[in-house]
This record gives C-alpha cells, structure tokens and sequence, in this order.
C-alpha cells in the first residue's frame, strides 16, 4: 500500500478515535472573522437558528474597507462551503485570489454559511452535539433547511428582495437539493454559481469510491450501520498535528492530505493557501454525508438518502427513494467545471446538464489539470474561475 496512503489512514482512524467532541476549542483556531480582519476588510458574525434548531453561525464582510462603500447599495451574496469544509475555504488565498474578498472589493455584501456540523456550526437548542440525533443529517437537510434559513435571514437583514449564491462541491449538491424540493426559493435567487458542481457520480475516478463505496453504500449493511448517525472526520489536535508534521517531512504528503478526496495532481495549487486551509479542516460533518453521496455513486442517480426498503416507504412511500427533480430548477444557474476533476468529472457534468432543463450556461474551466479542489486553491482561480464568476454577476446587477 502506498505509504502515504498509510499515514492517512492512520490519522484518519486515530481521528475518529480519539476525538472529543464536547472538548473541542473553537478559542484555540483563528476563525474566520479574525482572518478576514487581519486583512483589513469590515467583518460580522451572524447566528441564524433552524426550525429543528441548528445554530449556524453566517461570516459577512459587509464593504470593502477599500471602496468605502457602506453607505451605497450592495446587493448580498451567499457562498457555501463544500463537505468536511468551512467558511474559511473562500479566504484561504487573500484578498488578491479568493472570491470573498474579490467579491467585497467589487461592491457586494458577502455572507459566508456554515453547514450544520461544521467547527462553526456546532449547536443544536435541542438536541447535544454527543447525541446521535445531532448528526442524523446530510447534505438534504443542509439543501432542504439550512440554506433556505440562512437566505431568509439574510434578505430579512439586508432588505433585499434576492441573493446571489456560489457554492463548491457539495455547496452546489444542497443549492440543487433545496431548489428542486423548496422550489419557491427560486424566486429569491437572482443567479447561481456552481464550481465543481456533484450531483452524478457515475465517472467519479477518485480512489474514494472503490475502497468505501461498496461497504457503507449498501443500506442495512454492518458497516452502515456502524457508521450511520455519526461525526466523520472531526476536526481534531491529533489529526491536524500529524498532517502538520507530514508537511514538513514531505510536500508531498501534506499536498496528498489536501487531495485525498479530491486526487488528480496538484499542479496548479497554492501551497501557502493549503496550510492557511489546514488550521481549520477537515472541518467536521456527519457520516451520512459521505454515505449519501456514495449512494449516489452506486445507484447512478442524484436522489434522497436510501434507508432500506422498510424504511424507505414509511418516509417515501416507495421501496426507492424519490429522483430530486431538476426540472424544478428555474433560478438562472451556471456550472463552473472541470476536466480533472476526480469526484464530479466531466462526463457527470453532462448528465447533469441533460438533466437541467432551465440550466443557464455551462462553463469548462479552460485547463486540463484543474481539479476539484483547485476551486478553491488554485494559484490561477482568479482568472479561470473567480473572474468570470463576478463578470456574470455583476451582468445580473448591470454593472
Ligand atoms: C497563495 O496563498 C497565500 C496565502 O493566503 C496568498 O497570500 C497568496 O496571494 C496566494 N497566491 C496566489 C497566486 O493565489
């Protein structure tokens, strides 16, 4: 077995061991308000509250400190992280590369969400975070509940009757979730933008896929059931500790940390911007998460979690779960993809696309190497990716 592949895996199982959730210290990490701080932009922390009582905590950079702007129109946009991610992924390259401060400095008010069981999003009114109920979730709750509560809450703020959103990875799975089951949300989106957008995972080349995908995909399976209802991959000491120190060993064992999920090279990243990343990730979410999404991987459809036959037809109805139709989709939308991109490829961007009736356009970021993660890190994002992005916004708002 490729040793590097070693180390991981050991640090992921000692992760999941040892973790300690109620220990966990949010005092200790520099979050992502003080980052934004740091680079002299105005910031805000925002907690918004879900009908099931999730407390999600929104970062917003209101102006640019740079434009002076507080006192004209900034129409708001929301970003959305992607899976064992955080707020802290659209900073991670500066003020000079990363989309939220692009988007501060072109006029724009940014709002950046946390998913329910993110390092910043860990409470819950009701229900505590060592309970097993407070991580039965996935992605479908965060499309279903958390994006629609942050939106209100931010139009409610702003005064604003539509937001512009951009989500990464599985920011875009829940944008194509709540639009296809809360339809009336359509009207309150003024455009969306989708990098790396996952929905089809029938072409996913990433290892991840073959090592995991036939144990848990399998509802009723031992290892579903061992690994259902639980925290995967807490942020923890120990595992940030042994990939820290992997990084001064080797480069490339700290670059193969970042795109274990994600492979296919790291030509075009950003090492400075990957070691800001680590501080704060992997950033916590809830196993059924990944089941979820291998799920899609084994069925070939984009469709609601399977909990098994029995289960299936008291939630559904029906032995199967139900398609997310996105047919449903009429917000005007657009896809940023990529060519090497391990989880959502090319050819799932096409079944994607045939089934998007009212897609708007569909982008391929114009450099073969660019992978899933380089959305995020890449040393060249402004100009294939974050450029464009603000370019068809600022269309939206006639600027
Ligand atoms: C790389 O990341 C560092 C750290 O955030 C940042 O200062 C720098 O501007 C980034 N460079 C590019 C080209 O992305």
């Amino acid at each position: 077995m490729n040793p590097i592949f070693c180390v991981l895996l050991f640090s992921l199982v000692a992760g999941l061991a040892f973790a300690e959730k109620s220990d966990y210290c949010l005092s200790e990490i520099v979050k992502t308000d003080e980052r934004i701080r740091a680079h002299g932009y105005p910031t805000e922390t925002h907690e918004v509250t879900t009908g099931d009582g999730y407390v999600l905590t929104l970062f917003r950079i209101p102006y640019s400190h740079k434009l002076k702007n507080q006192n004209e129109m900034r129409p708001p946009i929301l970003l959305q992280h992607g899976l064992f991610s955080n707020s802290d992924c659209w900073l991670s390259s500066g003020p000079d590369n990363s989309l939220a401060y692009l988007l501060a400095d072109a006029g724009y008010d940014v709002w950046l969400g946390n998913a329910r069981g993110n390092i910043y999003s860990r409470n819950n009114v009701r229900i505590s975070l060592n309970s097993p109920k407070f991580w039965h979730f996935d992605w479908h709750e965060i499309g279903t509940i958390d994006i629609p509560a942050m939106i209100d809450y931010i139009l409610a703020d702003t005064g604003y009757a539509q937001i512009h959103y951009a989500g990464h990875s599985q920011g875009t799975t829940a944008y194509l979730v709540m639009l296809s089951e809360r339809p009336e949300y359509n009207a309150l989106i003024k455009s969306g933008h989708m990098l790396a957008p996952c929905a089809f995972f029938e072409h996913g080349s990433s290892f991840i896929f073959n090592a995991l995908g036939p144990l848990v995909s399998t509802p009723g399976g031992i290892w579903n059931q061992l690994l259902v209802d639980t925290e995967l991959i807490p942020h923890n000491n120990l595992f940030n500790r042994l990939v820290d120190n992997s990084c001064h060993l080797s480069n490339s064992i700290c670059n193969n940390a970042f795109i274990m999920f994600a492979n296919g090279g790291y030509v075009n990243a950003n090492a400075s911007s990957m070691s800001v990343l680590i501080e704060t990730h992997p950033a916590g979410s809830s196993s059924n998460q990944g089941i979820h999404f291998l799920q899609l991987w084994k069925s070939l459809k984009f469709r609601q979690y399977d909990w098994g036959t029995k289960k299936n037809n008291q939630l559904y109805g029906q032995d199967l779960p139900p398609d997310y139709d996105l047919s449903k989709i009429t917000a005007p939308t657009h896809l940023y993809s990529s060519t090497n991109d391990a989880l959502c490829g090319p050819e799932d961007v096409n079944t994607l696309v045939e089934n998007f009736p009212h897609l708007k356009e569909d982008y391929r970021v114009p450099l073969q190497s660019f992978n899933h993660l380089d959305f995020i890190i890449a040393r060249n994002m402004k100009e294939l990716v974050n450029d464009p992005i603000i370019e068809r916004i600022n269309s939206y708002e006639g600027r």
